[in-house]
């Protein structure tokens, strides 16, 4: 099956780079949020990365102006209604995935593929949420969305094939390198990474060595691009809250608890960079590690 026009649901910044990239690729996209300031909020930060993009010449200002046009923002779930493929990059709630995908079933064609960017639940429960259990998939990128290359490509037990051949191969032709994974919590990269950063977590709890230098280490002793506590600020305390509550729930494993300290600094509005604060303070020019009352 070709898409031709996509839709995203979800405007915050997993949604708003899956829109940049696939508005890039030269795809109509039409990106959806409840709120008008929320909208605004991710189309700006779009239209600030092709502005960088455009200073830094890795973006013409002719391919800049073209993205911009296939780009549409609405308020309405029913402006998705001529879509192809519909990837979904709202809040991580079962609840609230399971609302939006029946009400994607009733609005779209039954031709339309419809995807899941989850992290962390598992896709089958969204599927059967809909009449169309055959044509929903995982699509899981990564932040940010520009820079990042993989797209796991999730296939339940009842995807098709060629569900997830047009899956695999949109993921492409939008620049990304696609991985095939099961439908499992955590797919292949969180089933690995949530653990790490846990661990990172409960190495400062143990007081085994300074935020600074638990980075450090795996900085320059693994070649990361970041350590791990300078990736739970990234990726918000809140997300890797929630997500090691779901691989909890889902495994019973300890190893996917969230920490004390992690549960802590949430409840304390400690998300990581995004609200300024989180294992470093970002008020100043250059990050400080916070003080975790330890
Ligand atoms: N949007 C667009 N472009 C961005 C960006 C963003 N948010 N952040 C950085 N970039 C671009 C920069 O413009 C720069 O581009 P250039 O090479 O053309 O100049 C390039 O990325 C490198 O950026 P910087 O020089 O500023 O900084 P770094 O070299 O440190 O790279 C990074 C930043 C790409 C974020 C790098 O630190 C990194 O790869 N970190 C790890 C990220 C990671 O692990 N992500 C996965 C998180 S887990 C996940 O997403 C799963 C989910 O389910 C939780």
């Amino acid at each position: 099956m070709a898409i031709k026009k996509v839709g995203v649901v979800g405007c915050g910044l997993m949604g708003a780079g899956i829109a940049q990239v696939t508005a890039e690729a030269g795809y109509p996209v039409v990106i959806r949020e409840v709120e008008q300031a929320f909208l605004d909020r991710g189309l700006g930060m779009i239209e600030k990365n092709w502005a960088r993009a455009v200073e830094k010449g890795k973006l013409t200002a002719e391919a800049r102006a073209k993205a911009a046009a296939n780009l549409r923002g609405t308020l309405s779930l029913e402006d998705l209604r001529d879509c192809d493929l519909v990837i979904e990059a709202i809040i991580e709630n079962i609840e609230e995935k399971k609302k939006l995908f029946a009400a994607l079933d009733r609005i779209c064609p039954p031709e339309t593929i419809l995807a899941s960017n989850t992290s962390s639940l598992t896709v089958i429960e969204m599927a059967m949420a809909t009449g169309r259990p055959d044509r929903v998939c995982g699509l899981h990128f990564f932040n940010p969305v520009p820079v990042m290359k993989l797209v796991e490509v999730v296939r339940t037990v009842r995807t098709s094939e060629g569900t997830f051949r047009t899956a695999y191969e949109f993921a492409r032709s939008v620049g990304k390198e696609p991985v095939a994974a099961k439908d499992n919590s955590g797919f292949i990269v969180n089933l690995l990474l949530v653990p790490y950063l846990l661990d990172a977590i409960r190495a400062v709890e143990a007081g085994v060595a300074s935020v600074e230098d638990i980075d450090k280490g795996m900085k320059l002793g693994c070649g990361h691009p970041m350590g791990p506590l300078t990736l739970l600020d990234f990726v918000g305390l809140d997300t890797t809250s929630y997500i090691a509550n779901i691989m909890f729930e889902e495994y019973r494993e300890k190893r996917y608890a969230p920490p004390p300290l992690l549960r802590k600094m949430v409840q304390a509005g400690f998300f990581g960079k995004k609200s300024g604060r989180g294992f470093y303070d970002y008020s100043g020019p250059e990050p400080k590690v916070a003080d975790l009352g330890l």
